[in-house]
């Protein structure tokens, strides 16, 4: 197996502002590097950041390729609760990022154009080369994506049934809306295909997730483990993230 990175910060800021700098650096070597990006509470310091670059030191992001790792399923584009609607507002509009370069899988398909849907999809990251930088939060459960515990190894893009903890999750988000009750996710094995994957965890409510992903068995009861298969993974934790951990105790 392959010793992860681990960089343990002070706050999720911190972490942030360093993964940020290191994205600054990757887009000054190639404009258009394909990158794989999360949602959730987890990246929105990275994506205020980069932000903030563009604005005070006008970093140009609108070259980079971008493909979302997951929607909800079935939710239309303009819910304020869909992952497009979320990188809308927190990356493309207050970064630059350019729109038609950030793909995200659409909660729209109809049940019948599902599979086409996604093999467009898959098409799509492989004519652009492979994502060479995954970022990624992880769940409660240890889900990447929405690959929920339970998922293969060798799983590909995919329609899945969400579990009930990360549905009731998501409940704030949808207020007076039902949760969706599938998602369209990438697969853990599109996510291990990426050339490197910086994977982020923020609070102690992530820890437990964290130290099993770490150092609990490589399975797919915690679907982050898996990641230990891959040869170029650094974890950015901030310090009640990685409070667990047997290094610290
Ligand atoms: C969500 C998303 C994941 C995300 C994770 C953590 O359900 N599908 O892509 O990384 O759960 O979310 P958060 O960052 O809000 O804790």
């Amino acid at each position: 197996m392959n010793a992860p990175h681990l960089q343990i910060y002070p706050t999720a800021q911190a972490a942030g502002i360093a993964l940020a700098a290191e994205l600054r650096a990757l887009v000054a070597r190639q404009p258009d590097v394909v990158i794989g990006f999360p949602t959730g509470g987890t990246p929105r310091q990275l994506y205020a950041e980069l932000a903030r670059l563009a604005r005070e030191d006008k970093v140009d992001w609108s070259q980079v390729r971008g493909f979302n790792l997951d929607e909800y399923w079935p939710l239309a584009s303009e819910h304020p609760a869909s992952f497009r609607s979320f990188m809308l507002h927190n990356l493309i509009e207050p970064a630059g990022f350019d729109a038609d370069l950030l793909r995200i899988p659409s909660g729209e398909v109809a049940t019948e154009e599902i599979d086409a849907h996604i093999a467009a999809y898959q098409a799509s990251i492989r004519e652009a080369g492979g994502i060479y930088l995954q970022l990624l939060g992880i769940g409660l459960n240890g889900h990447i994506g929405f690959n929920e515990p339970g998922s293969p190894a060798t799983s590909r893009a995919r329609l899945v049934e969400l579990a009930e903890v990360t549905r009731n999750r998501a409940r704030a988000q949808f207020g007076e809306d039902e949760v969706p009750s599938h998602g369209i996710t990438l697969g853990i094995a599109d996510i291990l295909d990426a050339e490197r994957v910086t994977v982020m965890a923020f609070g102690a409510e992530k820890a437990q997730a964290v130290c099993a992903a770490l150092e609990g068995a490589i399975d797919s009861s915690c679907p982050a483990s898996l990641l230990r298969r891959h040869p170029n993974v650094t974890w950015m934790l901030d310090t009640e993230a990685a409070q667990e951990l047997g290094m610290f105790n």
